[in-house]
């Protein structure tokens, strides 16, 4: 008789203490108007949290190249070493300014998959995204209009065309989308920054979320794939360059700005982890909040594997927190 073998290692279990980590550091930062000093505190915490882990990992997406940044630069190994091995992408704090300001959306976020499956962005900054929970599925093309999938997606989920709620960074760059989306009568849910966050809000039950689209950064799309590949969502890009000669170095290097790059493309393997932990309030997590016993962190832990999905409420004790912050 078969026997059913014991659950392996879920590894975003482990990373959600990196990410709480992070969260917890940067909360330190909220509102007080510095954004690079919440982002180096996260980073710190982060790298920090990562180095005690059992694994052989390599930064494919971190805080930019060695000489610029001191630690979880890309091409880091991170973990003891030991197996498994796995690609790395981090985002210490997706909305350093929604931190600085204390503004709603700002999420400490890791994605870790197989090693190779990641897509290494290189030079490619921006891409044009297009991103849908479980039940829009199957209907989105990111080569087609707005209007297009706007509608494919409100009869997919069976509501009118007014009733979807898309997600869109306010950018001056969006002002043709936001005016194609609001003429069709849809409606435009505009965000200053965070699109991770919002592209995670697809994929939620209840959070109001349909659909986001417009160009944000990719890594930030590498690590939207992780998470709605667990999450049961889509996500669809294509490298966006801002001048000619962006775009003829990264065709240079390889890059194919009029490739359809579809949740696989950005992270290949079936196996792949995410964590996150709110900074600031969210959709669906609630940010950090510190009382008098230490602070209390929401975050989303998900597996893509067997599918689950986790929300963790963890307290954390002062002075854990203060021993922790020493070490760093
Ligand atoms: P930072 O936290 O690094 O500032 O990134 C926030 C963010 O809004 C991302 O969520 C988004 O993908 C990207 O910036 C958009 O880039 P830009 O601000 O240059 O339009």
């Amino acid at each position: 008789m078969l026997r059913p073998s014991h659950p392996d290692r879920n590894l975003a279990l482990e990373m959600v203490r990196v990410t709480e980590a992070a969260a917890v550091a940067a909360a330190r930062w909220t509102g007080r108007g510095d954004k690079n000093a919440a982002d180096g505190a996260a980073v710190d915490a982060m790298r920090f949290v990562l180095g005690g882990v059992t694994m052989d990992g390599v930064v494919i997406i971190g805080e930019g190249e060695k000489d610029e940044a001191p630690m979880l630069y890309n091409g880091e190994r991170i973990g003891n070493g030991e197996l498994p091995q796995m690609d790395i992408a981090v985002d210490p704090v997706d909305g350093t300014s929604l931190t600085a300001s204390g503004r709603n959306g700002a999420l400490s976020v890791i994605a870790l998959a197989e090693k190779g499956s990641m897509f290494n962005p290189g030079p490619c900054f921006y891409m044009n995204k297009i991103a849908v929970g479980p039940r829009g599925r199957g209907v989105i093309d990111i080569t087609a209009s707005a209007s297009d999938n706007i509608k494919a997606l409100a009869s997919k989920l069976k509501k009118s065309v007014q009733d979807v709620s898309i997600v869109v960074l306010d950018r001056p760059r969006h002002h043709a989308l936001v005016a194609e989306i609001r003429e069709l009568g849809a409606r435009v849910l505009s965000i200053s920054d965070g699109d991770v966050a919002g592209a995670i809000a697809t994929s939620w039950p209840n959070s109001g979320v349909d659909l986001l689209m417009g160009i944000g950064g990719t890594p930030e799309g590498v690590i939207t794939a992780a998470a709605l590949k667990g999450l049961g969502g889509e996500i669809q890009g294509r490298l966006h360059a801002t001048s000619p000669e962006s775009q003829a170095q990264a065709e240079a290097l390889g890059y194919d700005f009029s490739r359809v790059l579809h949740t696989n493309d950005l992270v290949a393997s079936d196996d792949c982890f995410f964590a996150a932990t709110a900074i600031t309030d969210g959709d669906v997590l609630r940010g950090v909040r510190f009382h008098d016993f230490g602070a209390t962190t929401q975050s989303l832990v998900v597996r893509s594997r067997s599918g689950t999905v986790r929300t963790i409420e963890t307290f954390h004790r002062h002075d854990k927190l203060q021993e922790f912050t020493n070490a760093i």
